[in-house]
């Protein structure tokens, strides 16, 4: 295992402090020391250690990090977006939890990742706008060319709402291929400061403040298969992650991308859909819809109940979940129970903005 001797970076022992091991993906280890009340994010950064996070409030989810040995406590004052069965599986949100013993921590990042560059702020102009479904929107945004704009399919970036200082995340459709442009697939609520703007005054020609990239849901080369789930607009990182299957050299992955909406006349971006399998052989397409009507005559279930045990066929299957808070929760029950390894399990839950 490679390690980092970062004992010249901790503070003088302070004997109820706790000492924090940080186990990132690529073996790497890192050590602090953390205070009686002081957050373990907050810690990491006073030890120049960069931790992935957003919000810091606990209703990102960003900050995630599992607990391999000690006890962390997540604070009682602040809300969290972990659901129970994440807790009891000792995921922890270090921006709202404190190391009570010392402890050990796994991060689902390689620490290679926080050597990357910050995420840049840019203007960036709106080059194309389209309701795909009655509910959902294409944009496609130009980046100003000058800017160095790397990131990792899967990612997403984070929007300023017009007139306002509210920020709202999305991920990326597109692929680093599709720079300096950059599409996004936003569903459009009733009520709601970003779907307000796209409902009633978003043009093309408008300027919107870009924030990115962010995220530590990306796709990690393998050749192992695939199971990709998408629920509505979580269809948008499976875009990209498809675009990024499809030029990896050699032999492709075998990819199964199961996508659902509510009703079918919700369902978008089926013709690109179409194009990718062209493009993928290796890549099955299954469609579904919860609440059919009477002239729909596709798969009735939603992404998650149309996935059976005899679709894993390899020991090794990587899965992607994308999509509201309680699809992924089902997701990751459901995968765990027919086979596919927790640790191979990667997700992105589309939570409400604290904002
Ligand atoms: C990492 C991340 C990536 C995301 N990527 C996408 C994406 O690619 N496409 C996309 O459409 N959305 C995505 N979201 C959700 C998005 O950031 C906003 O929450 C959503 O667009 C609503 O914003 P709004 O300003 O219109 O509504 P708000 O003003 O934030 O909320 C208005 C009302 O709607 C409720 N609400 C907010 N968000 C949701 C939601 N997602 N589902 C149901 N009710 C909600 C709120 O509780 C509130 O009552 C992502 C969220 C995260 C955390
Ligand atoms: S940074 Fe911890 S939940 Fe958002």
């Amino acid at each position: 295992m490679l390690t980092i001797d970062d004992t010249h970076h901790l503070p003088a022992q302070d004997s109820a402090a706790s000492q924090v091991t940080f186990q990132f993906l690529d073996g790497v280890e890192r050590q602090i020391q953390v205070s009686p009340g002081q957050t373990i994010l907050d810690a990491a950064k006073s030890n120049d250690i960069r931790l992935v996070h957003q919000c810091k409030t606990g209703s990102c989810g960003t900050c995630v990090a599992k607990v391999l040995c000690g006890d962390v406590r997540m604070s009682t004052e602040r809300g969290t977006s972990l659901f129970p069965s994440e807790h009891a599986e000792g995921l922890r949100l270090t921006c709202s939890s404190f190391a009570d013993t010392d402890c050990v921590l796994g991060l689902d990042y390689a620490s290679t990742l926080l050597d990357e560059p910050a995420p840049a702020l840019v203007q960036s102009v709106v080059t194309g706008k389209e309701w795909v479904a009655p509910n959902v929107v294409k944009l496609t945004l130009a980046l100003p060319c000058d800017v160095d704009f790397e990131f990792r399919s899967g990612q997403y970036v984070r929007i300023r709402v017009p007139g306002t200082d509210a920020w709202r995340s999305y991920s990326m459709a597109s692929s680093t291929h599709d720079l300096p442009a950059v599409t996004l697939l936003l569903r459009v609520l009733d009520e709601g400061m970003m779907s307000n703007y796209l409902r009633k005054s978003c043009a093309v020609g408008d300027e919107l403040e870009l924030e990115g990239p962010y995220g530590t849901f990306y796709w990690r080369p393998s050749k192992a298969a695939h199971i990709l789930i998408a629920g509505g607009t979580g269809l948008a990182p499976m875009l990209a992650m498809l675009d990024d299957i499809s030029v990896l050299s050699g032999k492709k992955p075998k990819v199964l991308l199961s996508f659902g909406c509510a009703t079918a006349d919700n369902l978008f971006c089926l013709d690109e859909l179409d194009v990718r399998a062209a493009l993928l052989p290796n890549l099955a397409l299954r469609v579904s819809v919860s609440s059919p009507d009477g002239t729909y005559g596709g798969l009735v279930g939603n992404p998650v109940s149309v996935i059976a045990a005899e679709d894993i066929v390899d020991p090794e299957t990587v899965a992607y979940l994308c999509g509201p808070p309680a699809m992924i929760e089902s997701a990751r029950r459901h995968l765990e129970d027919i086979g596919v390894k927790r640790d191979n399990i990667h997700a992105e839950q589309f939570s409400a903005s604290a904002e």
